[in-house]
């Protein structure tokens, strides 16, 4: 049995959202869980939260007021994605870590969305495969994997098959929170995972079948160790 940590980008299912995507992911995760695997899974806000964090600054509220703006958001997909997973979720959207270690020891799957200000949903995902001892933090991101710089912005940008964390904050340009920053990974993130030796995979996550691949330790996107 291993400890699967799933962070699914809001850029994947929730800009636009993508109801189809949400279910096949629904259906995954209950299919890894029932293979015996303790799952838990993280979402993030995506477009809507990107607007709510515009109308906070609008209103002039300060940065952490746009973080929590946007935690909530996020949260609301992670219930819709509770609520998808049925008898098999822990009944409402864990908030802390104490909450994701007893819903773990109940058998049920973890779903969160933002846990607190000042980081994103990629720390989010660390600091639960921290507490939890997972060893394996897969991401789902609107891009193959991880590149030699932004893929976004530079079209000779090349695609990494593997490697280490050390090089993985090399490619990364920002290292420091922005409210609503989009990177492939946070480099808070990396930290954690680094120090916990939690090994991450970062795949496209419009394909969903590379959930499977991933979680059965096949070669998909980019693995960082
Ligand atoms: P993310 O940037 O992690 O969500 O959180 P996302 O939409 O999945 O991002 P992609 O697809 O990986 O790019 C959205 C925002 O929510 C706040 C931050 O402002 C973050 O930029 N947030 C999220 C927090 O402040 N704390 C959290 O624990 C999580």
């Amino acid at each position: 049995m291993t400890c699967l940590v799933v962070r699914i980008g809001g850029s994947v299912i929730a800009s636009p959202v993508n109801t189809d995507l949400i279910g096949k992911y629904a259906d995954l995760i209950r299919e890894i869980k029932l293979q015996g695997h303790k799952v838990a899974v993280i979402l993030g806000g995506g477009t809507l939260a990107r607007e709510f964090i515009g109308i906070a600054k609008n209103l002039t509220l300060e940065s952490a007021a746009q973080d929590r703006i946007a935690i909530s958001v996020s949260r609301l997909y992670a219930q819709l994605f509770m609520e998808k997973l049925g008898s098999l979720g822990y009944g409402k959207v864990v908030t802390t870590l104490d909450e994701a270690e007893d819903c773990f020891s109940q058998g049920k799957i973890v779903v969160m969305g933002g846990l607190k200000p000042g980081h994103t949903t990629d720390t989010v995902g660390a600091l639960v495969a921290e507490r939890l001892a997972a060893d394996l933090l897969v991401k789902g991101t609107d891009q193959e994997g991880v590149y030699t710089k932004d893929p976004r912005k530079f079209a000779d940008a090349v695609k990494l098959g593997q490697m280490n964390f050390d090089d993985l904050s090399q490619v990364l340009e920002c290292h420091e929170h922005k409210v609503g920053i989009h990177q492939v990974i946070d480099s808070m993130a990396i930290d954690i995972l680094k120090r916990n030796h939690v090994k991450l995979i970062v795949f496209n996550g419009f394909k969903p079948e590379n959930l499977l691949l991933a979680a059965e330790g096949k070669q998909v996107g980019t693995v960082i160790s």
